[in-house]
């Protein structure tokens, strides 16, 4: 059967490989006759895009971590306004590249932002839309940093510790566990073939291929 009118988010931590699995997905969802749309966050839009550029940019060394916050839902309200909520309502599917998890994720526990002020702004922008599925790419730290480190030149986020990066993961495991109907954990680790089938298999559960 043919679903219209679905938020999908993929989320991760660094080196996990959802922006490859981002283009297996919509293939999938497209031949199954579904309109969809490819987007990401921060970005998605052109403001936000410019955003992003500011967020990831790493010779911004005095962002502070309210300041990275705000941006981030800046480029959020902008994007759903813009972007998701316009496609939603056309009936069609919105693939995320990270949503809201990456901000109780990476601004939450790893930057130490408390977690109720993060649920103040989800509130205000979002005003209770979250994601149908979440698919959180779920891959040990270092072995993600390992493969993130391939791809050449690091950006602000990436220049974290290990340390960090364990928060996050942690926290997007935290969150899998306390909203199993929501969230679906790849193990991101395997072989692409391995990972692909992780996720075809999901889709199929969610009669969506
Ligand atoms: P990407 O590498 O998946 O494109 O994401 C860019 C970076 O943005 C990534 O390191 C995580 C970070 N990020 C946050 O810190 N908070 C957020 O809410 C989002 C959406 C991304």
């Amino acid at each position: 059967m043919k679903k219209q009118g679905l938020f999908i988010t993929l989320e991760g931590g660094e080196g996990a490989g959802k922006s490859t699995l981002l283009d297996v997905i919509a293939d999938v969802l497209r031949k199954s006759g579904n309109t969809v749309l490819v987007t990401r966050e921060p970005g998605g839009t052109k403001t936000g895009e410019k955003l992003r550029e500011i967020l990831l940019d790493k010779t911004n060394t005095k962002i502070t971590d309210d300041t990275e916050l705000l941006v981030i839902f800046a480029a959020r309200s902008q994007h759903l306004s813009e972007v998701i909520i316009p496609t939603l309502k056309q009936g069609h599917i919105v693939l995320c590249d990270r949503f809201t998890d990456a901000s109780y994720a990476y601004q939450g526990a790893g930057r130490g932002i408390e977690t109720n002020r993060i649920k103040v702004l989800e509130d205000w922008v979002q005003q209770g839309l979250t994601p149908d599925l979440t698919l959180l790419f779920d891959i040990d730290v270092e072995t993600g940093l390992r493969r993130a480190g391939r791809r050449g030149e690091s950006d602000r986020f990436e220049q974290e510790k290990l340390d960090f990066f364990e928060k996050v993961r942690q926290c997007y495991l935290q969150r899998a566990s306390s909203e199993t109907e929501r969230f679906k954990i790849i193990h991101a680790g395997r072989s692409l073939e391995e990972v692909k089938q992780q996720v075809l298999t999901i889709l199929q559960e969610h009669d969506l291929c």
